[in-house]
This record gives C-alpha cells, sequence and structure tokens, in this order.
C-alpha cells in the first residue's frame, strides 16, 4: 500500500498532524515492528539516501534513525557532532542545509536553536525531520512516546498524563503535549516554578479549555496513568547556580511509586540522570527502555512515508 499523503512532508512538530494522521504513523510503526520482528529487516527504501545531521548530542535519536534506515534497506550519510562538521568554521546552517539536500533524499536535523528546523525545511525541496530543534520541538520522540502508550495501555483516549520535571525547556513534554491533544487527555503538570510550561502550551490549554492542573509536588503527579519524567537539563541553563539548585527537584523512587500508585506507567525520553532510581527499572510498569526501542519502528515508518515507500 502506498500511502502519498506523506510523501515530500517535512515532520516538524507534533502541532501540525491531525489524529488519523498521528495514528496512520502508529500502524505503519506497527507493520515496522512485524515485518523486523518476522524477517530482520523491511527493505522498502534500497533506493534511498538519508542524510543524518546531528549537530548536538544524541544516542536514542540518532542510533535508532540510523538503524531504522538500515533496516529499510537505505543507506545513510551523516554527522554527529557540530565540530566534525563546517559549522565549526562558521558556515550557516541554512548553508549547510542546501548543500546536504543535494547530496540525500531526507534530511534528519538536529540542532541547537528552536525554531530552525522548520526555518531550514523552508529552504529544501526534500522531506526533512526535526529530530529535536533545541527547546522547541521533538516530534519523533512524541510519536514513539504515543507508540509506547498505545502498547502498554492499549489505548490513547481519554488519558490523565503527568509530565514532570523540565517542563520549560524541555521539547519532548512540549512534542507530547501537542500530540496527545486529539486524544482528548487531561494534564498533571509537576515542576519548579522556574521551569514550568511556556507560556504558548498555557495559553493553548486555557483557550482549548482543557483540563490541566499544575503542582510542584511530586507526589501530586502519581494520580495519573502515566508518569512522565524529565531530565532537568544542564546544557539549556545560562546559570549553572540555577541548575545545581533545581537539578534534584524530583527523584522517583520504587517506594514512592508502591506506596502512591503501583499501577502508574512510567515513561522517561531517556538520558536520565538522577530523577528515576535505579530500583524502579525491575518493575513492570516501568517502561522506558522498551519505549527507547520502539523509536526505531516509528522512525522507520516516518522515514517510509515520508519517501513514499510501498508499504506492505
Ligand atoms: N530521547 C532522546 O532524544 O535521546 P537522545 O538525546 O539520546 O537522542
Amino acid at each position: 500500500m502506498q500511502n502519498l499523503e506523506f510523501k515530500n512532508k517535512h515532520i516538524l512538530s507534533t502541532g501540525d498532524l491531525s489524529r488519523r494522521e498521528l495514528l496512520v504513523i502508529l500502524d505503519t510503526a506497527e507493520r515496522m515492528e512485524g515485518c523486523v520482528k518476522e524477517q530482520g529487516i523491511c527493505p522498502l527504501l534500497d533506493r534511498s539516501l538519508i542524510a543524518m545531521l546531528f549537530l548536538e548530542p544524541s544516542t536514542r535519536t540518532r542510533l535508532s534513525f540510523e538503524a531504522a534506515a538500515l533496516r529499510l534497506g537505505a543507506r545513510t550519510i551523516s554527522v554527529s557532532e557540530a565540530g566534525s562538521s563546517s559549522v565549526a568554521k562558521g558556515e550557516t546552517l541554512a548553508d549547510t542545509i542546501r548543500v546536504v539536500a543535494g547530496y540525500a533524499d531526507c534530511i534528519v536535523l538536529r540542532q541547537p536553536r528552536q525554531g530552525q528546523a522548520a526555518a531550514a525545511a523552508g529552504l529544501i525541496r526534500i522531506p526533512l525531520i526535526n529530530a529535536g530543534d533545541g527547546a522547541g520541538q521533538h516530534p519523533t520522540q512524541a510519536l514513539l512516546d504515543l507508540y509506547t502508550i498505545r502498547r502498554e495501555l492499549g489505548t490513547l483516549d481519554s488519558l490523565k498524563v503527568a509530565l514532570v520535571g523540565d517542563l520549560k525547556y524541555g521539547r519532548t513534554v512540549h512534542s507530547l503535549f501537542y500530540a496527545l491533544l486529539p486524544f482528548g487527555p487531561q494534564f498533571i503538570f509537576c515542576a519548579p516554578r522556574e521551569l514550568e510550561m511556556p507560556g504558548h502550551i498555557m495559553e493553548h490549554a486555557a483557550e482549548n479549555r482543557l483540563p490541566v492542573s499544575r503542582t510542584e509536588q511530586l507526589e501530586d503527579a502519581l494520580g495519573a496513568d502515566v508518569i512522565y519524567m524529565t531530565r532537568i537539563q544542564k546544557e539549556r541553563f545560562t546559570d549553572q547556580a540555577e541548575y545545581e539548585r533545581l537539578k534534584d527537584s524530583y527523584v522517583l523512587s520504587r517506594a514512592l511509586i508502591e506506596r502512591v500508585n503501583k499501577d502508574i506507567l512510567i515513561m522517561h525520553p531517556l538520558p536520565r540522570v538522577n530523577e528515576i532510581s535505579g530500583d524502579v527499572d525491575g518493575l513492570a510498569r516501568a517502561a522506558y527502555f522498551r519505549q527507547a526501542h520502539n523509536g526505531m519502528y516509528v522512525r522507520m515508518a516516518l522515514l517510509a512515508l515520508v519517501l513514499g515507500a510501498d508499504i506492505p
């Protein structure tokens, strides 16, 4: 089945995707998972070349995109740090993107400036996938988060989801907020005052009368169906003293989960630092490593869709 509605489309923000489009991506990811589990590969893109342009550090996103491309039979070219590209010589992102677009059929871009993925996409005729733009958006992470929630809980509808930690700079929670909206969620935003959700999200929630509660207490977040922990991100702070003061604001322990809500689904985009204790890892509801593994199937689906593959 060739689904041409995504062909040549940029994937920049989850706010651009309808409920139906989100479900097409998740259903395609399920097909990719089935194919990989049966055959190890799913060679739908053996004539494609994909550029991985990572100008900010990454383990999961870069390697799962590379793995996705290779399992689809595509070839890849990559930059894995800004220092090894001509960005280090002062080349602009705009020039880099225009050049790379001449070599590849699709660009996967991570870079540190909010809004620059969209600006870069406007310069080229091949699809660009935003793999994280500073404190802006991380749409492919949110898509794998939806995939994981649906897989673990059997539904995406009418869930109470607690977003915890660095909600100000956390691009994963910004994307997840918009990705969940078509499914009628309730939200608990749990953050220190200094790291609350940005104004555009609070305004969107207020304008649409979304059920959102705010708290600074981790225990309040445990009343949800899903708790989505995030790291306090050292690299986003200009004041390191403020980072030191806030970095251990929330630490989710096994004892706390077992006392308050042992049925809650525990998620984290990773990497974690201290915010989930190691003793949580053995709980059946600790989904964060399964969540990271699901990323490969979701990214296979996105590459196959934007490159117009004939999907079985
Ligand atoms: N979740 C995530 O984006 O991880 P990486 O920074 O390792 O890609």
